[in-house]
């Protein structure tokens, strides 16, 4: 299974033209170290311009009825459909995961396309009473004008979608930093609006470093709203930032989420729920399993049929279809995830599978680390605290659903949550104490769809919601509107009789 590319080096668009940006960096295969493309490494010039054009097209675009503006998000989803099989090996030759997940991302950018359209005829505001005689009342979603979207390698397109749809389909313009791991999918996303006809300038591309890019979006005065997913650090920071500046921004900033399994659990369906999300995408999705609670009267049981499963899973190239675990995405990544191995083996985790990275034919080049289980954790430790981003579980015995539920919100992060049972009461339970934003019932902690909204609690972000309706709120103002009609002058809250 082949794929190519049309150039070996990537130019930013800036308002409906491709500009080439004279220092570049090199994108690498995470499954075989080969070189595939060259990206910019843009400067804080290009970001300029991409605002100074963002910021004139969107005075037009913002006056484009939504219902007409969506119908560039309907070409534009029936183009992603047409290129979903190129797409998808792209994506699999740039991010590592497996062809199938690849397909599974591209979909969610295809769905979200048709959803974000849809609300080019909803966007709902509201009517309400007004107070006084002959007096309209209402209240309507505006465009904040620029926005900054800033997205992580792991989803390159799903959630470039997520983004950069609400904010056109509401009436902004966009300049977008893609991650510089992951350039080819904001490539072709560019060159499928260009196609789309939307106007020039209402999305922008600048490929270059966050410390560059990022920061001199974050500090551009004319944008009004950053949207970010990726690390903590990085997000908490530009919170800060914006903060100062009382610039809006959202953030997703990853998870710990859990997988509780009850003694009651259909043991099997739990096992598939845990690979699944555990191991797929090798953990590097902010919604991956990376603890398992079970309850210890089904402990032994569930480790045992675990283990089997896990020594199943093939590990390689993910353009292979056989693969069921692609590569991690770079040294860095590969670093982190050794790091906690030994940082668990040092907390008095028992390692019972996996926990080191792989070489030999296969893997020439590549970066491929175990399926990796450790057990009989505590709640409290590093390994079953902290984002490691990789095919990393820890297993963690429980006494009582009310004990499971405790050890799940005992951690800094809020975004999924599972479990599995086969009683309605615990269910409900469950779904009301866990303090997630999303949370599963009998799957595993991955598979959101568009059409809800995807976000957490405590420090997965700070309030907003990527997808669904709620998507608007981040990239649109409220206006208030009075109409009197009474030809008179009436004084609120005074002239009431
Ligand atoms: C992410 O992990 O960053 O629910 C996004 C899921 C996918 C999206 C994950 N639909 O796992």
């Amino acid at each position: 299974m082949s794929v190519s590319l049309d150039t070996n080096k990537l130019k930013n668009y800036i308002n409906g033209k491709w500009v080439e940006v004279k220092e570049t960096t090199s994108v690498f295969n995470p499954a075989n170290g080969k070189k595939i493309v060259q990206v910019p490494l843009s400067n804080r010039e290009s970001v300029n311009a991409a605002v100074s054009a963002a910021k004139n097209a969107q005075k037009e675009w913002a006056l484009v009825p939504a219902p007409q503006r969506a119908q560039f998000l309907y070409r534009v989803g029936h183009l992603l459909e047409e290129r979903k099989e190129h797409l998808s090996k792209l994506l699999t030759m740039e991010n590592g995961k497996v062809i199938e997940e690849a397909r599974g991302e591209v979909q969610e950018g295809i769905d979200m396309a048709f959803y974000m359209a849809g609300e080019g005829r909803r966007m709902f505001g509201q009517t309400t009473p007004a107070e006084l005689k002959s007096k309209f009342a209402m209240s309507q979603r505006v465009p904040v004008g620029v926005v900054g979207i800033i997205t992580p390698w792991n989803f390159p397109i799903a959630i470039a979608t997520w983004k950069s749809f609400p904010a056109i389909v509401a009436g902004n313009a966009v300049v977008w930093k893609p991650a510089s791991e992951t350039p080819i999918m904001a490539y072709e996303l560019a060159k499928i609006f260009e196609e789309a006809g939307l106007p020039k300038g209402v999305i922008n591309v600048v490929f270059g470093s966050g410390a560059t890019v990022g920061n001199a979006m974050v500090h551009h005065d004319d944008i009004r709203v950053i949207s970010f997913t990726g690390s903590n650090d990085v997000g908490r920071n530009i919170a800060a930032d914006c903060g100062r500046q009382l610039k809006k921004v959202s953030l997703e900033m990853g998870g710990k989420n859990a997988v509780i399994v009850m003694d009651d659990a259909d043991l099997d369906l739990a096992v598939e729920g845990i690979l699944w999300s555990a191991y797929g995408t090798s953990g590097q999705r902010c919604t991956a399993c990376s603890r398992v609670i079970v309850h210890e009267a089904v402990k032994e049981q569930l480790e045992k049929k675990l283990l089997v499963k896990m020594k199943e899973l093939t590990i390689g190239n993910g353009l292979d279809e056989n693969i069921k675990v692609g590569p991690i995405i770079n040294q860095a990544g590969m670093n982190k995830i050794k790091d906690y191995i030994e940082i668990g083996k040092k907390e008095g985790a028992r390692l019972v599978e996996g926990g080191y990275e792989l070489s030999g034919s296969g893997f020439e080049g590549g970066f491929f680390f175990a399926p990796t289980l450790f057990t009989d954790a505590k709640p409290d430790m590093r390994i079953a605290q902290e984002e490691i981003f990789g095919p990393v579980v820890s297993l963690i015995p429980v006494q009582s659903l009310e004990e499971a539920i405790e050890v799940n919100n005992g951690v800094s992060f809020g975004l999924s949550s599972s479990i599995f049972t086969q009683d309605v009461n615990r269910v409900f339970q469950a779904q009301r104490d866990l303090d997630t934003g999303i949370v599963y019932v009998n799957a595993g902690t991955t598979g959101a769809e568009i059409h809800l909204p995807f976000g957490g609690t405590k420090g997965t972000g700070n309030g907003h919601r990527d997808s669904g309706v709620q998507a608007l709120d981040v990239f649109t103002e409220w206006k208030a509107v009075y109409v009197d009609y009474s030809g008179k002058l009436q004084r609120a809250q005074i002239d009431v009789d």
